[in-house]
C-alpha cells in the first residue's frame, strides 16, 4: 500500500495508535518534511494543539526519487523499527522514541524531535560540538558490543541473523560503495579536474585488492548489529544531544563499517573546511573522542579478547573510512560538505587532500596502530 499527503488522513484514523498523544477527534496537520532519496518523512500535528506531534516515515515501494520504475522493497523499514526497537534497549537516550510500525503500509510513527537538526548541516556552518561525537561513540559501543558475536549466547546470535539478514539494502552498499565507485559505472561523477587521479587509482591493483578485501568483509563478516547508514546526515542534534536516525541499511555485520563512515564523514567535512583551522582542529578533536567513548563503552569481560577485537573493529573501520571518503568523491552519491563549495579551484583542492587520504586509509588500513595516527596525517 502506498501513502500520499491525500491518503494519509484516512490511514492515520484507522491507527489511533499512531496519534494517541493527540485529542480525540482532532484534525491533522500534515507536512512533508523529509529530504532523503529513499523515503517519505511526515510531520503530523494536532491542529488545534501544535504542541502535539509525530513523525511518520513511509517507504514506498519503490526508490522516492526516482519513481515507480525503480522498485525497492519496502522490507525497509522492518529492519528499521528492529534496529529502533533494540536500540531503544541498548541506547534508549540516542534514539527517537518508535510509538507505532505497521510493517503492510510500512509506516514507522516516532517522536518528533522539534527543532533538530542535521549533523552534517552543523558540521557545514562550522559548529563541531565534539560532545555530539562522544555520544555517538558510546551509542556505537553499546549497540555493537552487546550484540556482538562473542558477547551472547548461540541462541541470540542465530535470533539476530535472522531477524537482520537485510540482504536487499547490503547489496546496496556493496555496490554503491565498495563496486561501482571504482568500476566504469554511469552513475559515477566526479570533478574535471579529478580525472587523472581517478584514472590512476583505477589502474591501482594494490589498491583495488584491498577494496575487494574490504567488501569481501562488509559481505560476509557476522559480528554485531550494524547501523549500515550512520554518516552525519543519519544523526539530528537537538538540544546538545544526538539522535542517530535511518537505520533502514541497518543488519548483522562487521561493526566497523558504522565508525568507518562515521569517520569518514568528518574528514570529507574536515578536507571541506581547509582554510579553517578552528574547525579542522575540533574537527581532529571529534574523531579522536568517538574512538574513546566506543572503546569504553564497548564491554567484552575477557580483556584480551577486547584488545584484540578492538583492534581488528579499528583496521576494518579505517579501511572503511577510506572507502566511504572515495565514493563520496568519485560515486553516485556525493556529500554537501563538499559540493557546496562554489570556487572550483578550492573545491578541487579539497577533492584531492580527501581523494589522497581516502586511498592512503584503504591502502594502509592495518597498518595504523591507533586513531591518533590516523589525526596525525591530517
Ligand atoms: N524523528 C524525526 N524527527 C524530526 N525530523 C525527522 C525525524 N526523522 C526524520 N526526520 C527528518 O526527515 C529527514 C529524512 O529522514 P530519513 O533520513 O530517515 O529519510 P530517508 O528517506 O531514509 O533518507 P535517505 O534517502 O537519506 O536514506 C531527516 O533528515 C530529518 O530532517
Ligand atoms: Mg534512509
Amino acid at each position: 500500500m502506498e501513502i500520499t499527503l491525500a491518503t494519509l488522513p484516512n490511514y492515520l484514523r484507522q491507527r489511533p495508535k499512531m496519534t494517541r498523544s493527540f485529542e480525540q477527534g482532532a484534525t491533522f496537520r500534515i507536512e512533508e518534511i523529509g529530504d532523503g532519496n529513499l523515503n517519505t518523512v511526515y510531520r503530523v500535528s494536532d491542529a488545534t494543539h501544535t504542541e502535539h506531534s509525530i513523525v511518520l516515515k513511509h517507504a514506498p515501494p519503490y526508490i522516492k526519487i526516482l519513481g515507480p520504475d525503480y522498485p525497492l522493497s519496502i522490507e525497509r523499514l522492518t529492519f528499521e523499527a528492529r534496529a529502533l526497537e533494540l536500540y531503544a534497549r541498548f541506547a534508549n537516550d540516542t534514539v527517537p522514541t518508535q510509538y507505532d510500525f505497521d510493517p503492510e503500509a510500512a509506516v514507522i510513527a516516532m517522536e518528533d524531535l522539534r527543532d533538530a537538526h542535521v549533523l552534517r548541516d552543523d558540521l557545514i556552518n562550522g559548529t563541531v560540538d565534539t560532545t555530539i561525537a562522544e555520544q555517538i561513540g558510546r551509542f556505537m559501543g553499546a549497540a555493537h558490543s552487546r550484540t556482538y558475536i562473542n558477547n551472547i549466547d548461540s541462541a541470540t546470535a542465530e535470533h539476530y541473523k535472522q531477524q537482520f539478514a537485510n540482504t536487499t539494502m547490503q547489496a546496496i552498499t556493496a555496490d554503491y560503495v565498495f563496486t561501482f565507485p571504482f568500476t566504469e559505472h554511469e552513475t559515477n561523477f566526479w570533478t574535471p579536474g579529478l580525472e587523472p587521479e581517478i584514472q590512476r587509482l583505477k589502474a591501482d591493483t594494490d589498491f583495488l585488492e584491498q577494496a575487494e578485501h574490504l567488501k569481501q568483509i562488509f559481505l560476509t563478516a557476522q559480528q554485531g548489529i550494524t547501523h549500515g547508514d550512520l554518516h552525519t546526515g543519519s544523526v539530528l542534534v537537538q538540544d546538545n544531544t544526538a539522535k542517530v536516525i535511518d537505520a533502514e541499511f541497518a543488519f548483522y555485520g562487521p561493526v566497523g563499517f558504522d565508525l568507518g563512515l562515521y569517520w569518514a564523514n568528518y574528514l570529507l567535512a574536515h578536507f571541506a573546511h581547509q582554510d579553517n583551522q578552528r574547525v579542522q582542529s575540533a574537527l581532529k578533536t571529534a574523531i579522536g573522542q568517538t574512538w574513546q567513548t566506543y572503546t569504553t563503552t564497548f564491554e567484552m569481560t575477557d580483556t584480551e579478547l577486547k584488545t584484540q577485537t578492538l583492534e581488528n573493529i579499528f583496521h576494518e573501520a579505517v579501511g572503511f573510512a577510506g572507502l566511504e571518503i572515495l565514493r563520496r568523491l568519485m560515486g553516485a552519491a556525493h556529500v554537501k560538505d563538499i559540493e557546496n563549495i562554489l570556487d572550483i579551484s578550492q573545491k578541487l583542492r579539497a577533492e584531492k587532500a580527501a581523494l589522497q587520504f581516502g586511498i592512503t586509509l584503504v591502502k594502509q588500513h592495518n597498518a595504523f596502530s591507533d586513531v591518533a595516527a590516523i589525526i596525525a596525517m591530517l
